[in-house]
């Protein structure tokens, strides 16, 4: 009999070691290493019958056919936009996020509305509850076939005599298959569960869904390797206490990544958000201080996002700064500038700042948005009404232009706003006659226009 075949995987990164060891060559991490066999043989083929597969020939690039229709319509615009205009046949796309964001809700969605035979398989939840699910969400199917399965044989067998146009596994950690003997959801088995999707995917033209689990630091559970074999990460995120979620493409083979879609989760499953600019801004009655507007852009999506900040009396030696939603070290930054070039002692005030709904914005657009919001705290006045803000501040205290600002232009226009803060060095046409333009140099200035 011949010997199994068995290397050592460190349950952290991946990287497979051929002798146990203590520490990970790779991450440095102590006692992630375990053993896991590697190779049972047989054959690999994610055909349940050993027929002969078709050897791959090369092709020259303009004599590769490309069908017209090629991306499949999700009837989801948030996912058609975030995918690059739809599902190319053949991809594996990967869904990361964390538990009850509503990773499994949203694919159940999409198989209910894309209109094509889908098989949605799950490892997690039985026909049943997926029935409930289903119910919940008030939408049915012809053409939605649910498999409870885990054993990738087994599921390929299903598929072969389904034949469907979309597959959804749900998810890569509860999968298994014959060839490699270690329990489901170690490194090995989710290597080789999703290179036989892969292979299938290829072979057939048939796009595959992976749902993936992710870890405490927000990684997709598994190796990183994992993530270079599929042809799209998608990242489901959010705050589960708030009802909005966001869905963040972090590779695409196929079209832009930094997309984003929004959904808000109600009662009855996933709503897709067309218009966010108006949802991320909280109404308010009376004029508050501390408020700012930022215009930002995910993607190519301009976004009207609200600023709050708080500034108040430190009462410890060392000022507090807490921010929601933005990148403390750089509002430490900022809050050194206004030190140095507008005179404000905030060595002696604790600042908290937030960005309201629950989202996280790394556009240094919004800077501009941040300083006003704590200055209108500082001096307890509130931002003109009507005002938005579209700019980076520099260390020196200088407004620097930021991308796409004339698009910015447009939405803050779009939604009714009087005026709008940028750089004097942005580049735009002549704004259209709705909104007014302010341009603005150095943060000293303005200081003085706003709160002067
Ligand atoms: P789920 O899709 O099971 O999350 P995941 O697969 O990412 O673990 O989503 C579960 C959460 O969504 C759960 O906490 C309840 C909520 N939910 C709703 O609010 N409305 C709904 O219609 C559904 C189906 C779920
Ligand atoms: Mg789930």
């Amino acid at each position: 009999m011949s010997k199994v075949k068995t290397a050592f995987y460190c349950q952290n990164c991946g990287t497979q070691h051929a002798k146990w060891q203590g520490q990970c060559n790779s991450c440095k991490k102590w006692n992630t290493l375990t053993e896991e066999v590697i190779e049972k043989g047989g054959n690999k083929s994610w055909k349940s019958e050993n027929k002969s597969r078709v050897v791959s020939k090369p092709i020259k690039v303009q004599e590769i056919e490309v069908s017209s229709e090629s991306r499949i319509d999700t009837h989801d615009a948030e996912l058609n936009r975030v995918l690059g205009g739809g599902i190319i046949p053949g991809a594996l796309m990967l869904l990361g996020g964390e538990p009850g964001i509503g990773k499994s809700t949203l694919l159940l969605q999409i198989a209910m509305k894309i209109g094509q035979k889908v098989l949605y398989v799950s490892g997690e939840e039985s026909q049943q509850q997926i029935k409930i699910r289903a119910d919940r969400m008030n939408t049915s199917s012809e053409n939605c076939y649910i498999l409870s399965e885990t054993k990738t044989q087994y599921i390929f067998s299903q598929i072969e005599a389904l034949e469907p146009k979309l597959v959804i596994i749900d998810s890569v950690q509860t999968l298994h298959t014959d060839y490699i003997d270690s329990g489901p959801g170690s490194i090995s088995q989710i290597k080789e569960c999703t290179a036989e999707f892969i292979r299938f995917a290829k072979e057939t033209h048939v796009p595959v869904f992976l749902v993936g689990h992710i870890t405490k630091d927000g990684q997709i559970a598994g190796p990183k390797i994992l993530e270079h074999m599929v042809d799209v990460v998608l990242h489901f995120e959010g705050d589960r206490n708030h009802i909005y979620r966001i869905l963040r493409t972090q590779k695409n083979r196929f079209g832009a990544t930094s997309e984003i879609g929004i959904y808000e989760m109600q009662l009855q499953g996933l709503r897709a958000v067309s218009n966010p600019s108006e949802l991320l801004i909280s109404e308010k009655d009376e004029k508050l201080s501390g408020h700012a507007i930022a215009v930002t852009i995910e993607g190519i999506r301009p976004l009207m996002i609200e600023i709050q900040a708080l500034v108040s009396t430190a009462v410890y030696a060392t000022p507090q700064r807490t921010t929601t939603g933005y990148n403390s070290k750089r509002l430490n930054i900022l809050l050194a500038v206004l030190e140095k070039r507008a005179g404000f002692a905030l060595g002696t005030k604790d600042v908290f700042l937030n960005i309201t709904g629950g989202i996280t914005i790394a556009d240094p657009a919004i800077d501009l948005a941040v300083t006003v919001a704590i200055l209108s705290s500082y001096h307890d006045t509130d931002v003109p009404d009507n005002f938005c803000f579209a700019a980076e501040v520099g260390l020196s205290g200088e407004i620097r232009p930021v991308p796409k600002t004339e698009q910015r232009v447009q939405e803050a226009a779009k939604l009714g706003f009087n005026t709008i803060v940028i750089s004097k060095f942005a580049k735009i046409g002549r704004p259209n006659g709705s909104i007014n333009v302010l341009t603005v140099s150095k943060i000293e200035t303005l200081v003085s226009t706003l709160f002067g």
